[in-house]
């Protein structure tokens, strides 16, 4: 695994859209995985100015999100659908039917899930897939103890999950139970992968995930096993980490 600590989130950010419009301009059809939550706002933002300055065209990407908001309508603001429209989707060229989200409000869960994996190979699976991680080491909604074998499913959120994601939301109560999220095993199918962290609040976290145990208890450790990892946190996420793991 490749790490990068960089001094301030500002920069972390502005180094983690370098290397996604990178992988756009080497592969203009590329295949990315992206994720939502605070941590790549930053990213986002610079990938729009990036797009906006015509170094990071859009128009034959192909998109899919790790994860969605089970029972959530994607016009709620606190879909991820909503999320991704707001911050990325609605300010870059990338084209709607590319574009592709768990639907938190289907019928029929299984047929989703497996719909979802399904246009994942049909793409020509996932070439980047970017990551944040939770403070309990999850990785989409994959929370510890989750199979390292799972594909894309209905999963139940972390007391602590829920509670770190109420700020998004009017009040605790109202934070979903439940999430679609693409499984470890989706995510290890991605041929690249980059993980950012920033803040101290995720220092124990990458500790864990790379100087620690390859364990379901913290599911980011198992990227220990991907052959091309990179890694980018800023001073304070990487605050614990030593020389050499
Ligand atoms: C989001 C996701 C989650 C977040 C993680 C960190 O699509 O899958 O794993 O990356 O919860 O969230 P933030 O960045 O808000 O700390």
């Amino acid at each position: 695994m490749r790490v990068i600590v960089d001094k301030d989130y500002q920069t972390l950010s502005r180094r983690a859209a370098l290397f996604l419009a990178g992988e756009i301009i080497r592969k203009p059809d590329t295949v990315l995985g992206l994720a939502t939550g605070s941590t790549p706002v930053g990213t986002y933002q610079q990938l729009v100015k990036l797009h906006q300055e015509r170094m990071a065209d859009f128009s034959e990407v192909t998109t899919f999100n790790l994860d969605e908001y089970y029972g959530v309508s994607p016009d709620n603001q606190c879909s991820y659908a909503w999320f991704m429209d707001h911050h990325l989707f609605g300010h870059v060229n990338v084209q709607r039917n590319n574009i592709h989200i768990p639907n938190g409000l289907t019928q029929d869960v299984e047929l989703e899930c497996r719909n979802y994996e399904d246009k994942i190979q049909q793409a020509g699976g996932i070439e980047v897939q970017l990551l944040g991680i939770g403070r309990n080491g999850h990785i989409g909604f994959n929370e510890p103890s989750s199979e390292f074998a799972a594909h894309t499913s209905l999963v139940e959120l972390d007391q602590g999950t829920i509670e770190a994601n109420s700020r998004f939301f009017d009040s605790r109560d109202q934070v979903p139970r439940q999430a679609i999220s693409m499984g470890i095993k989706s995510i290890m199918k991605a041929r690249r992968i980059l993980l950012l962290a920033n803040g101290s609040e995720k220092a124990e976290a990458i500790y864990n995930t790379l100087c620690g145990p390859i364990t379901p208890q913290c599911p980011a450790s198992v990227l220990q096993l991907h052959p091309d990892v990179t890694i980018m946190v800023d001073k304070e996420a990487g605050k614990d980490l030593p020389r050499e793991c």
